[in-house]
């Protein structure tokens, strides 16, 4: 069994996104309350076909909040949530869905001991034959999800193995197969490389990029800026509910962007707090006036 592991995630990037086309989803002005909570507040973000926007930010910054908002799961409290232009106020997943916008949660929602072909069309199983003798196509199914799998370039040597037997990485690629098959036009992906390895995260990294090259506006949440470079298109930094940076690849390096995603005055403070702690060599730390970041958010969600 082995997944078409070749190439490495640096290998990704495509040429220009499609800079003239409209955005499937944006929010303008968009915040979440959880009662006197504010969990997000004034955040622009468009999200446009055959892109990659990269929603990044520590622990609590709200990202989840974000997503939750665009995948139906929860309703914005302030400004307003635009799909193909048209103003929306999703109550459930399953909307967002019939518009396009499929979810992949870090858990993946499978069923670890069916075979990875019945799990590719869980819940939207194939059928032949009238009522009342209609029953599961299985064949067509099988062969479906072979070729599916195939032309995003995951190749498995048996789909039917338990999908619980397959790596993390091999997983999301199999969600995210799926959520192309099945016609989704925004992927948005929860921390898909939070758990993985070096390797794994690369194979994850470059069906991120086979999604965006079949046309997807792709949400990819991450801590990582590493990771979120070697994909992205464009970049939405969160800090403490409100967005921080927005910025195109070319407004923005990676340097920048990871100390945007550190907290340069954080991190010199901690420098700081490290030089009282005997055994910690605080002079291989960054000094922190190279931790000040100099792109500051633009209100565009894309230049
Ligand atoms: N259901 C909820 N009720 C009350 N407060 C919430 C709820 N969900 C999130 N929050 C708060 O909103 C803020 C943003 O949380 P969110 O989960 O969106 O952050 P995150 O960026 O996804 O963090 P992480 O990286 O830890 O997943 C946090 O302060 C959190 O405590
Ligand atoms: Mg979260």
């Amino acid at each position: 069994m082995a997944t078409n592991e070749s190439g490495t995630a640096g290998a990704v990037l495509k040429d220009a996104p499609a800079k003239d086309s409209a955005p499937i989803v944006e929010l303008r002005g968009a915040g979440k309350a959880y009662g006197n909570i504010r969990a997000l507040h004034g955040v622009d973000l468009k999200v446009f076909p055959q892109n990659v926007t990269c929603v990044l930010g520590d622990n609590g910054a709200g990202k989840s909040t974000l997503i939750k908002i665009i995948s139906g799961l929860h309703q914005h409290t302030e400004g307003e949530f635009l799909v193909d232009g048209e103003g929306v106020h999703f109550s459930t997943p399953r909307q967002a869905l019939d518009r396009g916008i499929a979810t992949v949660y870090q858990d993946l929602a499978t069923v670890p001991l069916m075979p990875v072909w019945r799990n590719f069309f869980l819940g939207s199983e194939m059928t032949r034959g009238p009522w009342p003798v209609r029953r599961l196509d299985i064949e067509r199914m099988k062969k479906t999800a072979d070729e599916e799998l195939r032309n995003m370039g995951i190749v498995l040597d048996d789909l039917e193995q338990p999908i619980g037997t397959l790596s993390g990485g091999q997983r999301q690629c199999v969600a995210i197969a799926r959520a192309v098959y099945f016609g989704a036009r925004v992927l948005i992906l929860d921390e898909p490389t939070a758990a993985l390895g070096v390797k794994q995260s690369g194979v994850v990294l470059k069906y991120i990029a086979a999604a965006r090259d079949r046309g997807l506006g792709v949400i990819f949440i991450t801590h990582n800026p590493h990771h979120a470079y070697m994909v992205g298109d464009h970049f939405s930094v969160l800090r403490l509910g409100t967005m921080e940076l927005s910025a195109s690849r070319e407004q923005v390096s990676l340097e920048e962007l990871t100390n945007h995603m550190a907290g340069g005055a954080e991190l010199a403070a901690l420098k700081h707090e490290l030089a009282q702690v005997s055994g910690v060599d605080v002079e291989e730390l960054p000094e922190e006036k190279d931790l000040t970041a100099p792109v500051a958010a633009t209100p565009e969600g894309k230049s």
